[in-house]
């Protein structure tokens, strides 16, 4: 994909996010903000009995790549075990997002769902 095409992307997640709201009953739910920006991004996940990601909504307020990032984050982790979502790193929800020249500041908006998801598994491993 192009630039441009990637960005068209973004923008169309931004105004259609996937996986958007709220679980309840849940699993777990974590909340953290960013603190560049104090953008907030609240993950809610339910497991199934294997620990796999049956079902996670998002819910949160930030810019077009933090919210981008969430609808595709959420979407990358359905099924995976809590062990596999300790795993991810950054730079996974960058590569989701398919933008390669990124500066330091939009790449923590990009990993902000990655480093919610993460801080809320840690709480169930
Ligand atoms: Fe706040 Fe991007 S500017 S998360």
């Amino acid at each position: 994909m192009s630039a441009d095409m990637y960005r068209e992307m973004i923008l169309d997640l931004y105004e259609n996010p996937l996986n958007h709201g709220e679980l309840d009953p849940n699993t777990f739910s974590h909340e953290e903000d960013n603190p560049l920006c104090g953008d907030v991004v609240r993950i809610d996940v339910l497991l199934d009995e294997d620990k796999k990601i049956k079902d996670i909504k998002w819910s949160g307020d930030g810019c077009a790549i933090s919210m981008a990032s969430a609808s595709l984050v959420t979407d990358h982790v359905k099924g995976m075990t809590i062990e596999e979502v300790m795993a991810l790193d950054g730079q996974d929800a960058v590569d989701l997002l398919g933008v390669s020249n990124l500066s330091m500041g939009r790449v923590k908006c990009a990993t902000l769902p990655v480093v919610v998801l993460k801080g809320g598994a840690a709480t169930v491993q």
